[in-house]
């Protein structure tokens, strides 16, 4: 029997209630546990038909071994590919795409180089013009990573002087420029299996643990409008991207939601933060949502959900791809088609291949 598997770091309280509510739910059908990993090799299944993936996007070897499972069919969620891909620029262009409100933004280079590169490397890029950017985006402004997370480096600036200070300490940091939305509500918004919606008041200014402690502000017909708004742009934005679970900010102007930050592919559901009501809801649905791919589970295949942006995008790519499962002899590339192998050949006695693959060599910097 396979099984489903939740894959966590520091947190305490979701896991375990995770895998006591699928034990409760799935009557014997399946089992839930703490994934249990020991030696990995590549194209090697494991024995889980479903992953919750809560950590790897601090632990690396984690990520490796979620895509190995995906590839061998594990349902992991997130799905680990997307998730290696996102970054907030990228996803702030697609909610634009999908007809979701985002602030005004810009992606900035990095402050210092990256090692191991010069000025030589950078002949493609044209001087900033500051004043340009500023008139655009106009102050109050956040400044952000395009690729972070926890509000580590999130900066709220006021005027040149401040964003310039704040941008000398940030490094390698590839930031984001973005008008700052002045609130009258805001919510988080739990969205699971590309369905279920939760939308929780959520006080960004409160401490920590104060920050769902906290009431709508727009009440009335307006406030149903509003609700029913945020949840049509939670689930435009999770099925553009493609992630099963996943949080969403909006900040409320004049009525209108704007996103703020979508991509939180193992946001915080942990008891003492989110508090007793909207953890019971999280552990319900995550329950749910891991049980219903369990049951979709096909051995062999992709269980993994795609963003309609992918799956839009897979359309194009080579019609004559090698069919699952199916291992072919690698043969010499001819010189039209050196470019890309589609599949290497996956030997059953590991005999060492002959010509390894040249590693891709480094573009001079
Ligand atoms: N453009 C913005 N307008 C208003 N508040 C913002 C904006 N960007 C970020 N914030 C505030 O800063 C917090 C952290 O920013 P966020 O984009 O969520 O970064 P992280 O991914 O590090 O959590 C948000 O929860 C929100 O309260
Ligand atoms: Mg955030």
């Amino acid at each position: 029997m396979k099984k489903i598997g939740i894959l966590f770091g520091q947190e305490n309280t979701f896991p375990q209630a995770f895998v006591d509510r699928v034990n409760e739910k799935a009557g014997g059908e399946f089992t839930a546990e703490f994934v249990s990993i020991d030696q990995v090799e590549q194209n090697v299944p494991t024995d889980y038909a479903v992953i919750i993936d809560r950590i790897s996007q601090d632990v690396p070897f984690y990520r490796a071994y979620l895509k190995n499972a995906a590839l061998t069919g594990t349902a992991v969620i997130n799905n680990p590919f997307w998730w290696s891909a996102d970054e907030k620029f990228f996803n702030n262009a697609l909610a634009v795409q999908l007809g979701v409100p985002v602030p005004r933004t810009l992606l900035l280079p990095s402050k210092e180089r990256p090692d191991d590169t010069s000025e030589r490397s950078f002949r493609n890029l044209r001087m900033m013009d500051w004043d340009m950017a500023f008139e655009k985006i106009g102050f109050p402004a956040f400044m952000k990573p395009h690729s972070g997370g926890g509000w580590k480096s999130v900066y709220k600036l006021h005027n040149p002087e401040e964003f310039f200070r704040a941008y000398a300490e940030t490094g390698q940091l590839v930031m984001l420029l973005q008008e700052a939305i002045e609130f009258d509500d805001y919510f988080r918004c739990y969205c699971i299996g590309g369905k279920e919606v939760l939308i929780m008041p959520y006080e960004p200014r409160n401490e920590f643990h104060q920050r769902y402690a906290t009431q709508m502000k727009t009440t009335g017909p307006a406030g149903e409008k509003l609700l029913a708004t945020i949840k049509d742009y939670v689930l435009r934005l999770n099925k553009g991207l493609g992630y099963d679970f996943n949080t969403v900010e909006f900040a409320v102007r004049d009525g209108i939601p704007i996103a703020i930050d979508f991509g939180n592919p193992a946001p915080d559901a942990d008891v003492n933060s989110v508090g007793q009501q909207n953890f019971e809801w999280v552990v319900e649905a995550a329950a749910n949502l891991a049980i219903e791919k369990a049951r979709a589970y096909q051995p062999g295949r992709d269980n993994l959900t795609w963003g309609t942006f992918v799956q839009r995008s897979a359309q194009n790519g080579f019609q004559d791809s090698i069919p699952a499962g199916k291992t072919v002899a690698a043969k010499k590339p001819t010189a039209a088609k050196a470019a890309a192998p589609k599949a290497a050949a996956a030997p059953k006695k590991a005999a060492a291949p002959k010509a390894a693959a040249p590693k891709a060599k480094k573009a001079q910097e």
